[in-house]
């Protein structure tokens, strides 16, 4: 890998886009590297979480690299924006809780990458922006539609037409991201939640968060027949049977993700 480090731990990875010299910028190889990684990470059974994050104090991602964006066509720009979206989906439906640790700038791709992680947390310093409508463009790896559905249509209109950032404080008080912590304590929040994450039982884990897609992109009603389903599914596992049997044991359930 040339620009995404993977610090593979034994229950939950830690990738790092690794441009800092760009800020993090998305080039091309930076999306092949994201979909490798991520191949990877749905296909395991043994990771439970991912937390993803930029290289250095400045920036998670600063955006699409400009660069390579300035010299495309309509026609290659069409399928840039395809296959980015197509990228981000397989990291929002890996199967694994990814937490986005946004480090500073999460602009343009930097933020609908951020968008596309299960929840993200942030520094202090972190800002937040989709700036592509002063390059002349509009937002292409997928920001119109999960800005939208995590802020409302309002303040995603607001954010993409002014192409204004937003700080943290901001951010957090529009749902954009859950927490704020030092840029020191960064890591080890994210740390943190991602240990508590990998402790519970992972085929549940990975049902909840299917169910509360389900219900997002497809409407409260599908959603509630897709929980029920799932729920179902869930009395078909040992994970299950260990976690109820552990309770009334009074011990700790030992999860396998069986
Ligand atoms: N694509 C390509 N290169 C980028 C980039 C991007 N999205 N964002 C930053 N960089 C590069 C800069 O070109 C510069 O490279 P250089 O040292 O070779 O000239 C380097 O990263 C540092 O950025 P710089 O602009 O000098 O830092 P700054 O602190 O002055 O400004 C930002 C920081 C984030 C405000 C500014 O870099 C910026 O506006 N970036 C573009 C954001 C954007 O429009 N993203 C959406 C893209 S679709």
């Amino acid at each position: 890998m040339e620009t995404i480090t993977c610090d593979k731990g034994d229950l939950f990875w830690t990738v790092t886009i690794n441009r800092p010299d760009k800020l993090n910028a998305l080039n091309n190889s930076c999306l092949k590297e994201l979909e490798i990684v991520f191949d990877e990470v749905a296909k395991s059974n043994a990771i439970r979480v991912v937390v993803l994050t930029g290289a250095g104090s400045k920036a998670f991602v600063a955006g699409a690299d400009i660069k390579e964006l300035a010299s495309l066509d309509a026609e290659a720009a069409e399928a840039a924006s395809t296959y980015g979206q197509q990228v981000f989906r397989s990291m929002e439906i890996c199967g694994k809780v990814v937490i986005a640790a946004v480090n500073g700038f999460a602009l343009g791709g930097g933020c609908e990458l951020a968008m596309a992680a299960t929840f993200r947390i942030a520094s202090d310093n972190a800002r937040f922006g989709l700036p592509e409508v002063g390059l002349g463009l509009i937002p292409g790896y997928g920001g119109t539609q999960r800005l939208t559905r995590l802020v409302g249509a309002g303040r995603a209109s607001q954010m993409i037409c002014t192409g204004e950032m937003i700080e943290a404080a901001q951010a957090l008080d529009w749902g954009l991201i859950n927490e704020i912590c030092s840029q020191e304590e960064l890591m080890n929040r994210a740390t943190q939640l991602a240990k508590t994450i990998s402790t519970q039982a992972p085929l549940a884990i990975q049902r909840a968060i299917a169910a509360i897609r389900e219900g997002v992109e497809n409407g409260e009603v599908k959603g509630f027949e897709v929980e029920s389903r799932l729920f179902g599914h869930c009395f078909q596992t040992e994970d299950m049977k260990e976690g109820t049997t552990a309770f009334l044991e009074k011990r700790k359930a030992n999860f396998q993700g069986k």
